[in-house]
């Protein structure tokens, strides 16, 4: 006798218990599309190789791939974060419109990008040379650059632009929460000494959660980068060193799990309702991973 498919026992039974594992099959994309919530919502993770599945490859690993640990069966996660992509190349290859046209109202949209975003767009690039595509507009506002690129002429956005228009998408979807994510530091230990400066997108981060109307309207900063960076702090040079086999940015799986930890415990110290589907006590991630930080005084997290 061969089992109903997935779809069949998702319109068919309710229960969260049905559900073996915390993982979602792709071919539950269609169930997706109802107007009704899901009984357990899907976390979307859009972003880049520090998130991604397979991370930067050759045995790196994005965070993303560990998040699920920390939601049981509260919740699913769909990583959708690609290597290499930037808040344009993001926009620009459908990726936000793939989550928007596959998520259900209720769900969570995490977005954490940066890292391929900086520089400017330069004529004539193609996707390996160049800015390979992915370098924004600079600013924080309406700017745009008008470049060619594969040889197709395109209005390039500024990066508040490009994530300010995505979550407005989602919000207007019904997703319950979406969560601006600060980008992950790079080792912190690189110098032989503890040193971690945020970056013009942290900034950008807090700009764009701030326009969306922060907690009121649904939107959260997480600031990610701070938790990462003090929980490489804690954990010292030999462990991070030993966790960056690759370069700087790309992580081994055991740090991607710890930046898993450390975005989660950013979640648990805000007020986002996805804190309430996380499986473990807030002082148990403190205990590991160091204690809730100050929060930006102009904005609610
Ligand atoms: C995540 O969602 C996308 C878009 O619906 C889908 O193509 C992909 O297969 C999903 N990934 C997993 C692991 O379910
Ligand atoms: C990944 O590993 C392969 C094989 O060792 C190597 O040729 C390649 O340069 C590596 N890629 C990066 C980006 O380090
Ligand atoms: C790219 O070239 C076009 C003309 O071909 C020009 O209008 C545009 O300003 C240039 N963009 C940049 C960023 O140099
Ligand atoms: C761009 O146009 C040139 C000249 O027509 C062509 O040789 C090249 O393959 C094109 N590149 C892309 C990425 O389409
Ligand atoms: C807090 O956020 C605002 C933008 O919303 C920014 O201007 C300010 O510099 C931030 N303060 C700190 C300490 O990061
Ligand atoms: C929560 O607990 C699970 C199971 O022990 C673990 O895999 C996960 O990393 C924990 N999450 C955090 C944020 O500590």
């Amino acid at each position: 006798m061969h089992l109903p498919s997935i779809p069949i026992l998702l319109l068919s039974l309710p229960l969260a218990s049905a559900f073996p594992g915390p993982s979602r099959s792709s071919s539950n994309s269609k169930a997706s599309r109802a107007s009704t919530p899901n009984p357990i919502p899907t976390i979307w993770l859009a972003g880049d190789s520090t998130t991604a599945p397979d991370g930067g490859h050759n045995h790196t690993e994005g965070w993303g791939q560990y998040l699920k640990y920390s939601f049981g069966s509260n919740a699913f996660v769909n990583n959708s974060a690609y290597a290499g992509r930037s808040a344009r190349s993001f926009t620009r290859e459908g990726r936000f419109d793939r989550i928007a046209a596959a998520m259900s109202p209720g769900d969570f949209v995490v977005i954490e990008l940066g890292i391929n975003d900086g520089g400017r767009p330069l004529n004539g690039s193609t996707s390996t040379t160049g800015d390979k595509g992915r370098a924004d507009c600079p600013g924080a506002g309406s700017e745009t650059c008008t470049v060619v690129f594969n040889n197709v002429t395109e209005v390039v956005q500024t990066f508040p632009t490009y994530i300010e228009a995505a979550a407005r998408k989602f919000l207007s979807l019904g997703a319950k929460s979406v969560i601006i994510s600060e980008q992950v530091p790079n080792n912190v230990w690189e110098s032989g000494s503890y040193a971690r400066t945020p970056s013009i997108f942290s900034y950008y981060d807090l700009l764009v959660t701030e326009r969306l109307g922060g907690p009121a309207a649904g939107a959260y900063f997480v600031q990610h980068g701070s938790y990462a960076a003090q929980a490489q702090k804690l954990l010292g040079p030999d462990v991070v060193n030993a966790n960056y086999p690759m370069d700087h940015t790309h992580t081994a799986p055991f740090l991607a799990d710890v930046h898993s930890q450390a975005f989660v415990l950013g979640l648990k110290c805000g007020t986002s309702p996805l804190a309430n589907l996380v499986v473990n006590a807030t002082a148990r991630i403190e205990a590991l991973r160091g204690p809730c930080l100050p929060a930006n005084e102009t904005l609610p997290i």
